[in-house]
């Protein structure tokens, strides 16, 4: 699944079409960028706008609230942010001409990282709101009609989840038959390369019963997958319905009781949080899907000390042993980052040594980008970008061998596959494989939400091809 580069546009196509019904309606437009836990929070953003009258749109173009959810991960992500800015600046000028109001929002973690410097550099920016308050965006809005400009990226003491509105049956049903739920955010573990402990604070678990309860909502609306989302979502630790503290592999076997819930998946996963009863929910669990993004980011001892990850390239080793042990046809997906300060050539060649060893089914890979605020900017040892382009593109290559390998690995094998949507070509349904990749049938095989087994007969660059069994 891919982490850091979704860019989707419009998050309500059928609200669009509800938008028929009420010409007057405001509409907005959100734009998301980063990872999944962005794309839960622009649908919990645009269902607390609907609740203020709002009315989502694909269309930029009739937007009266452009809303842009943005991602701090790397200096480019949060880059694209202000180059559009500047696009959707030129709009709201030629709008004041013509006598009709455009707000803008920036929210997400370039909002919680940057606050009040982004309406210092792009002063049309109406409002800036980090991940932690979104369900002030009603009052925060009305404040801005009133004719302010708005900074909201304090930590509400007041738990955001319970006071986000739930959208309504009909909305989750259009949504399809997956869904994200996130019930961990933040992070306590400062990776000195990484934004995300101050762009999303510490580590906050939801408790069971909020978490049961919208996840049999889904269910009702029918969702027949759910992937649960956290930045550390393995060290998820809530309230369970007992009183007592529950970890994530209990949670994933409540959770599986769901009826309707036919696949489970989470993401991501640190490997210091793998514990024996997550382990054993791969092992007893049909419905938490055999694959896991469990991201390692170097190979070499030496830097993942560098980077605190606080464990060895042995011990991650050593773990997926234990994992494949449990659960052996599990495919395993990580990030990589290389050219971190001070990586040398030997450093480099124990990340390619690691990801042989493990043989991946998918990884992302990235170029180290030093983020202001962070350890690892102050550090000695910067690399050339020539440097980290020769490295990144000789991992990249060995993991596209690796993809290839499992992809072909598939061929002639009988599998489940949730269908999801029809597909490109008039005739075809896509569905999905227990691994994510999509998998391509012949639309006589069955209807949006079933679970079909099929059998793979050929292979794109990432998807199958499939027919019924
Ligand atoms: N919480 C997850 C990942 C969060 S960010 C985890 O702990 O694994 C997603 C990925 O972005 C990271 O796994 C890392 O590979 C990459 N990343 C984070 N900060 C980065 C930086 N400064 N430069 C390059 N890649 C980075
Ligand atoms: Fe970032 Fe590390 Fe936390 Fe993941 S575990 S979010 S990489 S600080
Ligand atoms: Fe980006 Fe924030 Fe997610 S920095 S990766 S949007 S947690």
């Amino acid at each position: 699944m891919e982490l850091n580069t979704i860019e989707s546009h419009g998050i309500g196509a059928a609200a669009e079409r509800s938008a028929g019904t009420d010409r007057t309606a405001k509409k907005v437009f959100v734009k998301t960028y980063g990872c999944q836990m962005n794309v839960y929070d622009s649908q919990r953003m645009t269902d607390a706008l609907a609740a203020d009258g709002y009315v989502a749109t694909d269309a930029v173009e009739d937007a009266d609230l452009v809303l842009l959810n943005t991602c701090h991960i790397r200096e480019k992500a949060a880059e694209k942010v202000y180059s559009e800015l500047g696009r959707i600046r030129d709009m709201k000028t030629e709008r004041a001409e013509a006598g009709r109001e455009l707000l803008i929002g920036v929210a997400g973690c370039v909002a919680q990282a940057e606050g009040a410097e982004i309406i210092r550099r792009a002063p049309a920016v109406d409002l800036v709101i980090g991940p932690q308050t979104y369900h002030r965006l009603p009052d925060v809005l009305a404040r801005v009609r009133g004719g302010e400009k708005i900074v909201e990226t304090e930590y509400a003491i007041e738990d955001k989840f319970e006071h986000l509105p739930q959208p309504k049956h009909a909305e989750l049903a259009r949504r399809g038959v997956t869904a994200f739920l996130t019930v961990q955010e933040g992070c306590d573990k400062f990776c000195t390369f990484c934004v995300v402990p101050y762009t999303r604070g510490s580590e906050v678990s939801r408790p069971v019963a909020q978490i049961v309860a919208e996840a049999e909502r889904l269910a009702e609306a029918g969702v027949r997958e759910v992937t649960l989302l956290g930045q550390n979502v393995n060290a998820w630790h809530g309230v369970g319905e007992n009183g007592e503290e529950w970890g994530l592999g209990r949670l994933l076997f409540r959770l599986a009781e769901i009826p309707g819930l036919a696949r489970l998946r989470y993401t991501t996963s640190h490997p210091r949080d793998m514990d024996d009863e997550l382990i054993a929910a791969h092992r007893d669990l049909p419905a938490l899907m055999p694959y896991l993004h469990l991201p390692v980011q170097s190979g070499s001892d030496r830097i993942l000390k560098a980077m605190n990850r606080r464990h060895t390239a042995r011990d991650y080793l050593a773990l997926i042993e234990r994992i494949r042990a449990a659960r052996p046809d599990i495919a395993m997906s990580g990030d990589f980052i290389v050219g971190f300060p001070g990586e040398t050539d030997e450093d480099f060649e124990a990340t390619l040594k690691l990801v042989r060893e493990v043989g991946y089914a998918s990884a992302f890979t990235f170029k180290y980008s030093p983020r202001p605020g962070t350890p690892g900017a102050e550090m000695d040892g910067h690399l050339s970008e020539t440097v980290k382009d020769e490295r990144l593109q000789r991992l990249q290559a060995l993991i596209n061998d690796q993809q290839q390998n499992f992809i072909a690995s598939v061929v002639g094998r009988t599998i489940s596959t949730l269908i999801e949507k029809p597909g490109r070509r008039p005739g075809q349904i896509l569905g999905r494989s227990p691994w994510l990749n999509p998998v391509i049938v012949d639309d006589k095989a069955g209807g949006i939400g079933d679970i079909i087994d099929v059998r793979i007969t050929k292979t794109g660059p990432n998807s199958l091809f499939a027919e019924l069994v």
